[in-house]
Formats: structure tokens, C-alpha cells, sequence
């Protein structure tokens, strides 16, 4: 068959490190890592090694992905509870503003009289997004009720949570969820093989939990890699290793191979990781931003040729078929064959379009 042609991808959740954590990712191996995944937009998550709660940070975060993305990069804003002069100075700067309510990686937890309080203060028409895992979820949903404002859930990982996300939906709350590669395609199972390599937040769940998200997908909003890259050395030397596995450069394969299995359909893919996308967060587009996939071409994946500057995956050695061969970014070619074509700097920072 010939190549397949898609719309640019867009992976709403990433994590790329910088400032602060370069040795793990830095914005040209992670944005290099998403235009090999075929995403030509992400949105990256503001648990700095310094918190990105205050108008200066994101400033000079921004600043720095200017200089060296080769995709188009947009930010969230985070917040402990203490910035809400900060809001009104950033809204239009920001797809919205991170939570979290569980612990992670990253010193950023808050309760629920601080969650309450955010979200009286947060003024944009952008969503707030939550970590919220297990006894945290009904808690945010009792303070969405009660503020109607929109919100993403991410990383929805089991059965329990997305039944009371398809009953708040049902309720007619304000809501989207996200799932991620590896709770679609890992269990529990994987993560005692994978011991540290297989650890992240919300956990690798049971069979069931995953087959639940399989058997409702039609009321999961995206695919949201929470590209979280941590160092080997971090993950099989640390007394407690981090949190986070990348996903990058998998998600797509992943899905393509799923779509040959029968799992979910291309439209559905593209539903997931740019239409919805695009619509729930305000994402600009560009029809000459697409990306050609070689449907056929069937190959295992392995840690050498990863753009992703901790150089591994928790997907190693699974067989998958769909292949991405050439990316363009408003109509340049930026990736060609296993190529990155591109200079630091060529990627946009973008922000909201209302
Ligand atoms: O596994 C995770 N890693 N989950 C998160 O929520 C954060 C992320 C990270 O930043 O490493
Ligand atoms: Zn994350």
C-alpha cells in the first residue's frame, strides 16, 4: 500500500524537563523524539525541577523552547495554591493549568482546600488538568460540580475511575479524559517484568482495567503520551526509582498496530491525538503540518534508534506495524526516513487561539 498520509499529530501531555532537568530530556532530543513519533504539536507539563507557578519561569521556559524545539510546543501552568496574582498575567500565554492531587514526580501536591481555591481563582476559558488518581477523583469532581469549570482528567488507568468519568460525562459535567499508551497496552503483568522500567503514576493497572478503557473508548476524549523520560541510571539506581516512562516515539506505532488488529479504527486515531486535541485545548493547525506513515512496514521496537535523550522504552521488543517515514511542519519536510531534517529553533512555541 502507499503511504498513508495524517494530519500532525498532537500529544497533549508530555514532560520535557527543561529548565532544570536537562540530563533527562532536553527541548530538541524530546521535540526530535515527537516529530519521530509523528506528532507534530505537544504540550508540555510545568513540573520543573523549579515549579513553572510564576510569569518569569514560563518566560524563560518558553524562551528556551523557542530557541531549541524542532515541533511546535505549547505549556501549561502550575500552581501550589500561593500565585493567583500570576493568573490574570499568563492566561493567554497557556493550554491551561496542572494539578496534582496525588503524589508524584515532583514536589507539587495539593489538598482539596487549595484545589477549591484554585479554581475559584483560575480565570481562562482554558481547562484545568488533574492528576487525580483513586479517593482524589471524587473529591474533584464534587469541586467541578460545584464551579462548572473545564477540566481535563488525565491519565484515566482503570475501571473504578472511568466509570464514575462516563457517569460525571452522562451528568453533563464539564469534562474530558485522556489515557495513556502504556495503560492501553501494559498490565501489572508487564510491570513485574519491567520492574523499574515499568513503574509510573497512576500505576500499570489489572487486565480488566485495561480491557474497560478498550471497551469504552468512545468515551475517552484523547491519547496523551505523558512522555515522562527519567535516566537508566535513575531508574535501576535510585533508592526509589522515578516515576515515568517516555512514549513518544511509541504511541503512534502502537495505535497503527492496534488499528491493523481490529482494536480502533484510523478515524479514531486521528480523533484522539489531533481533533480533539485541537478542540478541547484551543491548539492552532496548519493544513501543510502532516505527517506519511508507511502502513506496512512491520518492525520490533528497540532502544537504539530512539531520539528521546534517556534512550529507552518500555515497549523494547514488541513487533509493531505502521511505520512513520516523512513528517512536515507548515509544509517543510522535516523528518525523512529515520532523519531529522530540521535545526534547533525551526519548532514554534504556540498558544491558545480563541
Ligand atoms: O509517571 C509519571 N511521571 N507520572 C506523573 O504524573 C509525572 C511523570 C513525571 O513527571 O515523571
Ligand atoms: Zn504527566
Amino acid at each position: 500500500m502507499s503511504n498513508l498520509k495524517l494530519p500532525g499529530l498532537i500529544d497533549i501531555h508530555v514532560h520535557l524537563r527543561t529548565p532544570g532537568q536537562e540530563h533527562k530530556e532536553d527541548f530538541t532530543t524530546g521535540t526530535s523524539a515527537a516529530i519521530a513519533g509523528g506528532f507534530t504539536t505537544v504540550l508540555d507539563m510545568p513540573n520543573n525541577e523549579v515549579p513553572i507557578t510564576t510569569l518569569g519561569k514560563l518566560r524563560a521556559k518558553i524562551e528556551l523552547a523557542r530557541q531549541n524545539a524542532v515541533c511546535d510546543v505549547g505549556f501549561y501552568f502550575g500552581s501550589l495554591g500561593d500565585n493567583f496574582q500570576e493568573f490574570d498575567k499568563i492566561k493567554q500565554l497557556v493550554f491551561g493549568i496542572k494539578l496534582y492531587l496525588n503524589v508524584t514526580t515532583g514536589n507539587f501536591l495539593i489538598d482539596e482546600v487549595k484545589l477549591a481555591a484554585i479554581y475559584s481563582a483560575w480565570p481562562g476559558h482554558q481547562p484545568i488538568l488533574l492528576h487525580c488518581e483513586g479517593e482524589t477523583l471524587p473529591m474533584a469532581l464534587k469541586i467541578i460540580r460545584q464551579t462548572n469549570k473545564k477540566t481535563h482528567i488525565c491519565h484515566v488507568s482503570g475501571k473504578d475511575e472511568l466509570s464514575q468519568i462516563i457517569r460525571a460525562k452522562q451528568a453533563g459535567l464539564p469534562i474530558t479524559c485522556g489515557v495513556t499508551p502504556h495503560h492501553l497496552f501494559l498490565t501489572e503483568e508487564d510491570a513485574k517484568k519491567l520492574g523499574p522500567y515499568g513503574r509510573m503514576k497512576p500505576f500499570l493497572k489489572t487486565k480488566t482495567d485495561q480491557n474497560f478503557l478498550w471497551e469504552n473508548l468512545k468515551w475517552i476524549d484523547a491519547v496523551e503520551s505523558d512522555h515522562a523520560p527519567h535516566t537508566t541510571v535513575e531508574k535501576e539506581f535510585a533508592k526509589n526509582p522515578p516515576f515515568g516512562v517516555p512514549g513518544l516515539e511509541t504511541t503512534l506505532p502502537l495505535l497503527l498496530t492496534a488499528v491493523f488488529e481490529g482494536k480502533l479504527t484510523l478515524d479514531d486515531v486521528i480523533r484522539l491525538c489531533h481533533t480533539n486535541p485541537t478542540k478541547i485545548f484551543n491548539i492552532p493547525t496548519d493544513e501543510q503540518t502532516y505527517v506519511e506513515i508507511d502502513p506496512d512496514e512491520q518492525y520490533t521496537i528497540n532502544n537504539k534508534h530512539l531520539f528521546t535523550k534517556c534512550g529507552w522504552s518500555p515497549f523494547k521488543g514488541k513487533s509493531v506495524k505502521g511505520k512513520v517515514k516523512k513528517v512536515f511542519l507548515r509544509g517543510e519536510k522535516v523528518f525523512d526516513n529515520g532523519q531529522i531534517l530540521t535545526q534547533p529553533g525551526s519548532g514554534k512555541v504556540i498558544y491558545p487561539s480563541f
